[in-house]
């Protein structure tokens, strides 16, 4: 370690004498580019490009703990050909491998490691898109800021998170890590996300990374990995806002991703990765490839070999090879034959040493590896706690026929049915870092932990997830029959969301519902809890269930808070992110579409619609029901006139006029009733969780400037145009009180 930092003082030294040419230092930036620049005019060419290399411990994909390191790994350290890992995890591990990097290379530039730690590392918070249904950036900056705590004492500086990627089709399984269908509710929850992860870049915060770059959740037929073909309109103002918020929110890096967009692919495109994100938005940090991205340009047709496809990536702005070894064969060759420059190669090696300085990895490569501090931070009861109240804040009550719920604290007897009941897997959810199921509590733990002991409780798995055996049927029917009540656990399992993971039905797998069906002859009252990584088209169960509960997966502290909220200690508060449709047949819908020149009307033949459907989805944007009731009123405006230079506050009155206490989050949205380009019906604009005792009434207050109306107009400007506007607020993206105003010049 002294070697290192005598070493260190070298360069600074010689960085000041003049050996290299450093500009003025006036600022911290310039400072940190003078460190840079030393570092890079002592590298050769082969070490620098072994800056832009990262690969993947272990065979294969999936976290790795190992204390030690492969002969070929320790080589390729050695010899700067290296300048990250991912999936390497531990204090004591990454030590071992940092160790070769500053120990026995000839430069000893540190290594940085990254993790995709998407909602937890070993304690797990909810799946992102359950995270989204809170509507409290706050609550998820927290969650993210509990996350790197865990990850950065195991040894780990980054997170291939956050995932801020639209999605319109729940037939794509990564909605699940993504926060929804709305650019502004997603570019809160990136922003929020961004800044937990790295907040003032202590050694207990991680760099974060925007992913995926761009338009990855818009694949055709929700198929991953497939082609995805958006207007340039449409990718701007809807796909590209969380993105360009995770930027202005300071994210240090940013993955580049699978999917071709409009015939050029993500991970090959100079107008994404440079013309874009540095040069419209002027981001400073590095890009990684998703996992042999750049590989895979040869797959679309767009590069004829790895050597081609190397060059066409480095060339656009990618930085950094994750696992497709491009740049780290061909680099080189490419350079002498004049196909790549080496200022191009400096510039992504500088952008990567930046960063390494900036998380204090030059001044302290083992910043992050402290055996004791990873014992004493992971799991930790402030993180459960934590977990357990996101959690609870993340389900969204979807149905609660004659008041159902809470559940009485009288009853006898309560059955906990359902492949999902007892299980202590699939709450987890996907990507679910080094979540380990025994730590996990299960619905019919939290209920037996909760109930005092007059109430029995009584459980039946009644049927697997995705297996057609019906055997278990008539236990379950059992124990229903002699209950007050039946809990009915149903859902998904954890794999059937996340990468790779698209499904061309939305429907319970199995024969999950035909349980529910056996059930409901027992004329018991059934209250569903579900699981599931996407929206489901549900429509027996909200037809026929007394009450649905919708959990997503809600990680560690499942269980627990299922049963804290089925009980009434907490009163659900959680609203829909995501549209759910009435059968796979309305994908996509979303409740931000456009009006058509035809707009659907069931009494009139030739209108926008099917002929066997209503209008309607099942449970619209924004929708989520409470124990009490909210009444809105008065939804007034300051003036019905703005300029660019004032605002209109639009204020409403929410009462609540049930028994309960609760939270709600009162919603604006906005219609642009003429452009130059057709509108939207709605947008998100605005939302506030406010918490009303029984009977309590308060205003709500919302600003709208004449920024908030902007949009790409016919010019491909982004700007607002003068007319009339409608304003929306309510409890959902369908119940709402409107008004209207006008922008004038
Ligand atoms: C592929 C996934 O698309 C990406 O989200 C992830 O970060 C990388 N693999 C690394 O695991």
């Amino acid at each position: 370690m002294k070697k290192y930092f005598v070493f260190l003082f070298s360069i600074v030294v010689i960085a000041l004498s003049g050996f290299v040419q450093t500009p003025q230092i006036n600022s911290e930036e310039d400072k940190l580019s003078a460190r840079v620049d030393s570092v890079l005019s002592l590298m050769t060419l082969d070490e620098k490009i072994g800056q832009l290399n990262q690969l993947s411990f272990g065979i294969g994909w999936g976290p790795t703990i190992k204390v030690s390191v492969p002969d070929e790994y320790k080589q390729m350290i050695k010899e700067g050909k290296i300048g990250s890992f991912f999936n390497a995890i531990g204090a004591e591990f990454t030590y071992e491998l940092q160790k070769v990097a500053v120990q026995e290379s000839r430069l000893k530039i540190p290594l940085i490691f990254g993790l995709d730690v998407i909602h937890g590392f070993k304690t797990t918070f909810p799946i992102p898109l359950g995270e989204a249904a809170t509507w409290q950036p706050e609550l998820i900056e927290m969650s993210a800021h509990y996350q790197a705590i865990e990850a950065a004492s195991a040894g780990i500086h980054w997170t291939f998170s956050p995932m801020v990627d639209i999605a319109r089709d729940p037939r794509w399984g990564r909605i699940m890590e993504g926060s929804g269908e709305d650019p502004y509710l997603g570019s809160l929850m990136a922003a929020a996300r961004v800044r937990g992860y790295q907040g003032d870049l202590t050694d207990l915060n991680i760099i974060a990374c925007v992913k995926h770059y761009a338009g990855y959740g818009g694949a055709e037929g929700g198929r991953d990995y497939n082609t995805v073909d958006i207007s340039e309109r449409t990718f701007r103002d809807i796909y590209l806002p969380p993105f360009k918020a995770g930027v202005e929110a300071g994210v240090h890096t940013l993955m580049a991703s699978f999917n071709e967009i409009g015939g050029i692919p993500a991970s090959g495109s100079k107008y994404l990765l440079n013309d874009i994100l540095r040069e419209e938005w002027g981001f400073k940090g590095f890009v990684v490839s998703d996992w042999n991205s750049i590989g895979e340009l040869v797959d679309h047709g767009f590069a004829s070999d790895s050597k081609n496809a190397g060059e066409i990536s480095l060339n656009a702005g990618l930085d950094m090879d994750m696992e497709s070894r491009s740049y780290i064969t061909h680099l080189k060759e490419l350079v002498v034959e004049g196909k790549v420059k080496e200022s191009v190669i400096d510039k992504s090696v500088k952008r990567i040493l930046r960063i390494k300085f900036m998380l204090g990895l030059f001044d302290d490569p083992f910043r992050y590896c402290n055996k004791e501090r990873e014992q004493k931070n992971i799991m930790t009861s402030d993180a459960k706690i934590a977990s357990l109240d996101v959690a609870k804040r993340s389900f969204v009550l979807l149905k609660n026929d004659k008041n159902i719920l809470p559940l009485k604290k009288d009853y006898k007897k309560i059955a906990v049915i359902g492949p999902l009941a007892n299980n202590s897997i699939d709450p987890i959810g996907g990507w679910g870092g080094l979540g380990d199921s025994a730590d996990v509590t299960t619905v019919l733990e939290g209920f037996i932990d909760y109930v005092d002991n007059k109430t029995e409780i009584l459980y039946s798995e009644g049927c697997k997830i995705d297996d057609t055996s019906i055997k278990g049927f008539k236990d379950a029917l059992n124990i229903a029959k002699e209950s007050d009540v039946i809990i009915l656990c149903v859902g998904e399992s954890r794999d059937m969301s996340g990468e790779a993971c698209s499904r061309s039905s939305l429907d319970l797998p199995a024969v999950q519902e035909e349980l529910a069906k056996e059930l409901l002859k027992t004329g018991k009252p059934i209250i569903v809890v579900l699981m599931n990584g996407r929206p489901l088209s549900i429509n027996w169960l909200n037809d026929n269930a007394d009450a649905i509960l919708e959990t997503w997966f809600a990680g560690t502290m499942a269980g627990d808070a299922i049963a804290k909220v089925l009980f009434g200690d907490y009163n659900p508060s959680g609203k829909l992110p995501v549209t759910f449709p009435r059968t796979v047949g309305q994908v996509p819908i979303y409740y931000n579409h456009k009006n058509t020149g035809r707009p659907g009307d069931l009494k009139d033949h030739y209108t926008s619609k099917y002929l066997d459907l209503p209008l309607t989805p099942l449970y619209p944007f924004g929708y989520g029901l409470s124990y009490t009731t909210f009444e809105y009123n008065d939804l007034n405006l300051s003036k019905n006139k703005i300029t660019a230079e004032d605002s209109i506050v639009v204020s409403v009155k929410v009462e609540n006029t049930g028994k309960y206490d609760g939270e709600e989050v009162v919603q604006l949205y906005v219609q642009d009733l003429v452009g130059s380009v057709t509108r939207p019906v709605k947008e998100l604009k605005g939302f506030e969780k406010i918490m009303l005792k029984s009977g309590e009434e308060k205003s709500v207050d919302f600003i709208i400037h004449e920024k908030d109306l902007r949009f790409t107009g016919a010019d491909m400007k982004f700007k607002s145009e003068p007319g009339l506007f409608k304003v929306y607020v309510g409890t959902n993206s369908v119940d709402v009180l409107e008004n209207k105003f006008e922008l004038v010049e």
